[in-house]
């Protein structure tokens, strides 16, 4: 089932979601979900807030062309992470149509519970190391416009807010 995608400024994108205490059918059914919902929009990473459920899941797939590799990550936690820097234009399902270079890690090593409950690790470089770190900021109420001065991130809040208000009168 597709899930409507939050838009900025929203409470609940600005809060530090909980753990995941059991994988349950609920938690299986909800990272389906955001996987269809992220491939509908369509985007490379969604967590789930973004869907209004602040409970520490992200889910991913960087794969531009060829099969696609969809990951759900519960609970995730950057364990390691490179003194190189990489700078990514990124953007946010949460933020439409609105861009920035950000600088992070290069690489980072990430551990999760998969949906069978088992824990796993894996090493990200290239836009997947960006695009886990940007959504697990999301599980600690961070946006990628957090990392810009603060005029540019007034401006692009300003547009969100309009976006918003023009949605609500389109109903
Ligand atoms: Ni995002």
């Amino acid at each position: 089932m597709i899930r409507p995608i939050l838009i900025h400024p929203d409470p609940r994108l600005k809060k530090v979601c909980d753990p995941v205490a059991q994988i349950t059918p609920e938690i299986r059914q909800l990272a389906a979900d955001m996987l269809e919902t992220m491939y509908d929009a369509p985007g490379i990473g969604l967590a789930a807030p973004q869907v209004g459920v602040t409970k520490r899941i992200i889910v991913m797939d960087c794969i531009k062309e060829g099969d696609p590799e969809p990951m759900a990550l519960v609970n995730p936690e950057i364990i390691w992470s490179s003194e190189d820097l990489s700078v990514y234009e990124e953007g946010c399902l949460s933020i439409p149509e609105q861009y920035a270079d950000v600088k992070r890690p290069a690489e980072v090593k990430v551990r999760w519970l998969g949906l069978d409950g088992q824990p796993q690790e894996r090493q990200f470089s290239g836009l997947w190391a960006t695009c886990v770190q940007h959504e697990i900021d999301h599980l600690d109420g961070k946006l990628f416009i957090d990392y810009l001065g603060p005029l540019k991130r007034q401006m692009i809040t300003r547009k969100m807010e309009k976006l918003k208000r023009e949605r609500a009168r389109a109903g």
